[in-house]
């Protein structure tokens, strides 16, 4: 990124995935730059097309994890709990002064109704503790629907929580958030994820108790609420 004006390339990891192609969806129609991180060469082809479909002028392409870690100003996961250490271990080496923003939620199937954190409360908080403070974690879109985020045609009406320790790396964060019609909130240090991360498996719930699929939350008595 050449100047603070212009717009950060973003790099998906798992971007091929219900989560990170939504997000790649939106970015790329808010006009910017994403790289799709994927393991898979063909997966992650249909998903540049799909978005180009979609999106005129789209700028989309992919790379595998780690080369697409390295063309982003700014690094999303977005892959299972399962594979988010290993995946972040294998990018660790072209993090260093970037925001990696975490959306991973500590689902362990098949119970994902159920709330279980990990030791040490948050699956973000202990990416950051494994980076160390060179790198800026910011946990976000834990609680917005992968479907919801999809349909370019529909206001997402949910809010997102953003945690962090680096303020800075949060407001990134809400402003990509807002500009992609989402509206984000500062919720506190990268420890509070562990409330975002267990809400997830309650909306959940509720998405299977009242048949519905975009349960989410909104966050009143702010003075910009709408
Ligand atoms: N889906 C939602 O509505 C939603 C909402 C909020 C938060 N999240 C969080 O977002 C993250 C992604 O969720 P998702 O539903 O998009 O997941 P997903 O579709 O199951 O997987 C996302 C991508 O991760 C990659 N992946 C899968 N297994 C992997 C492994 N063993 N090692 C490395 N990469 C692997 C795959 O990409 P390649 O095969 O192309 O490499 C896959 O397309 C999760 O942590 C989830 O908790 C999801």
């Amino acid at each position: 990124m050449s100047s603070k004006t212009q717009k950060p390339v973003i790099a998906i990891l798992g971007g091929t995935g219900a989560q990170g192609s939504a997000l790649a969806l939106r970015w790329a129609n808010a006009g910017y730059t994403v790289v799709i991180g994927s393991r898979n060469p063909e997966k992650a082809t249909q998903v540049c097309k799909r978005i180009s479909i979609e999106v005129d002028n789209a700028n989309v392409s992919y790379e595998n994890n780690l080369v697409a870690a390295q063309k982003g100003d700014v690094v999303v996961l977005c892959v299972p709990y399962a594979s988010q250490r290993a995946t972040v271990e294998e990018v660790q080496t072209v993090l260093g002064g970037k925001v990696l923003i975490d959306t991973t939620v500590p689902l362990v199937p098949p119970r994902v109704a159920r709330v279980r954190l990990p030791d040490g409360g948050s699956a973000v908080a202990a990416i950051q503790s494994m980076l160390g403070e060179s790198v800026s974690v910011a946990s976000a879109f834990q609680n917005v629907a992968a479907q919801v985020l999809a349909d370019l045609s529909s206001k997402v009406q949910c809010d997102v929580l953003v945690c962090g320790n680096d303020m800075e790396a949060r407001e990134l964060v809400i402003k990509l958030a807002s500009d992609i019609s989402v509206r984000a909130i500062h919720a506190g240090t990268i420890a509070n994820s562990a409330a975002a991360e267990a809400l997830t498996s309650i909306l959940i719930s509720i998405n299977s108790r009242y048949k519905v699929h975009g349960a989410g939350i909104r966050i009143t008595g702010l003075d910009s609420g709408e």
